[in-house]
């Protein structure tokens, strides 16, 4: 099935991405995780993405959400967290030296009441090729925008 035209740059995107990745926030220790990101499309003007990590072997932060994008090179976010956060926001993607598509995010988050405060989530993603580098900032629990998350990952060939 071909992309939506709106969405025909994220194209390199659609897929299953697996690699490593690494956390670090100033109010918590430094973390190592295994980390899965699927993107999909079904021809409408957005992109499916559902994200799963793993540490020790265990299922840990899990998301799932969306990449639309209402016109040209124009992006939007909505996605959902398990730790009560509700992310809504604008972004944009655009090529960069013919070879690597770069993607960023910029949103305000909604949180349930007994979650912990997240004001802002920022995100990055780099493809070129087969990989992918994703980064997310946060402004969480009073501590404005720092990074939270890297991670390098590698398209897994489609079976
Ligand atoms: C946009 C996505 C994410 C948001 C908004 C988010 C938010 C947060 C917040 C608010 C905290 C609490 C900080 C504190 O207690 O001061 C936290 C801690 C933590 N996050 Fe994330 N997180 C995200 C993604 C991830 C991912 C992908 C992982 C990978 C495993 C992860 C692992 C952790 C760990 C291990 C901690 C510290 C221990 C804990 O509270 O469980 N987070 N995160």
């Amino acid at each position: 099935m071909e992309l939506h035209p709106h969405t025909e740059a994220l194209g390199g995107l659609i897929g299953t991405w697996r690699g490593r990745g690494h956390g670090s926030y100033p109010t918590i220790d430094d973390f190592d995780y295994a980390d899965e990101w699927v993107f999909s499309h079904s021809g409408k003007p957005f992109v499916g993405f559902v994200q799963r990590t793993r540490m020790n072997d265990e299922p840990r932060h899990t998301e799932s959400g969306y990449l639309r994008s209402p016109g040209p090179g124009l992006l939007e976010i909505v996605a959902a967290l398990p730790t009560g956060q509700a992310e809504s926001g604008t972004g944009s993607f655009r090529v960069e030296d013919d070879q690597t598509l770069v993607l960023s995010t910029d949103a305000t988050v909604t949180n349930t009441p007994s979650a912990k405060t997240v004001a802002r989530i920022v995100r990055s993603f780099r493809l070129r090729g087969d990989r992918l580098d994703v980064e997310t900032f946060m402004d969480a629990v009073g501590q404005g925008l720092t990074r939270h998350l890297v991670a390098a990952l590698e398209r897994v060939p489609s079976p």
